[in-house]
């Protein structure tokens, strides 16, 4: 299969790279600069990959085949924002990356998805309402809930062309976005995250899963 990647850098990015390309799988890996660890895969690095600008995009949309099987939108910023210190801009630029990036970068590649081909979106737990009850985290929780709501509407507009969304929450898992601290690694995220993408179908089209295995709520 054929897959188009965002953020492979490092942290999840990176072992999600690794595992579709150990699978056998052909990986276009987009971003912004590559880690010696994304170089040695022997996956296709495309550098540059802003998912903020249209140039960026444009950039990995060039590099990629015809057909895509799998669009895996995992870019995403994670900035502390308190109600005390509103940072708007930092608010601003967490909407750019994590909730209108995904639904830009998918429409750059529509006539690239096929009957069959499927988008995954790496949202985040963080994004889900019913499970928000500590509060904070402005910036990314609205994002993130936002994510899922364009995720949702690509789902129901991409249905009649048989490709199917999913958003995924990987877990709590140690990389730079947590300070390396969470619940387990990101070679275990990787793997619930390409299970969960495996078992989808036009008929789970438009869910919200954990890497674990368990639908969340919104
Ligand atoms: N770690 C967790 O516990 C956790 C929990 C829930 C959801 N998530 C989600 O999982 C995804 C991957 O996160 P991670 O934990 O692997 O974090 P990470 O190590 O901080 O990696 C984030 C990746 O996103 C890329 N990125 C950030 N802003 C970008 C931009 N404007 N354009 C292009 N690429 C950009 C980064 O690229 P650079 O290297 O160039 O900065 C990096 O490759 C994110 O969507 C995150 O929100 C993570």
């Amino acid at each position: 299969m054929n897959v188009v990647l965002t953020g492979s850098g490092r942290g999840i990015g990176l072992e999600l790279a690794r595992q579709l390309h150990a699978a056998g799988h052909t990986v276009i890996a987009g971003c912004r600069n590559p880690g010696d660890e994304l170089l040695a895969l022997g996956v296709t690095v495309v550098q540059g990959v802003e998912v903020t600008s249209d140039e960026g995009i444009g950039r990995l949309l060039e590099a990629s085949p015809d057909r895509v099987d799998l669009l895996l939108n995992n870019a995403g910023v994670l900035q502390r924002n308190t109600l005390a210190e509103l940072d708007l801009d930092s608010i601003r630029l967490q909407f750019e990356v994590n909730a209108l990036a995904p639904v830009r970068v998918t429409r750059a590649f529509l006539g690239r998805l096929e009957r069959g081909s499927k988008v995954a979106i790496v949202t985040s737990r963080m994004g889900s309402i019913a499970d928000n009850t500590s509060g904070g985290h402005y910036g990314y929780r609205m994002s993130k809930a936002a994510a899922n709501m364009g995720g949702k509407s690509l789902a129901n507009d991409l249905g009649p062309r048989g490709v199917a969304v999913v958003m995924l929450h990987p877990g709590f898992v140690k990389t730079a976005m947590t300070g390396f601290n969470g619940n387990w690694g990101p070679a275990e995220a990787a793997a619930g995250l390409l299970a969960r993408i495996e078992e989808l179908t036009p008929s789970t089209s438009g869910g919200f899963w954990h890497a674990e295995g368990p639908q969340l709520p919104w």
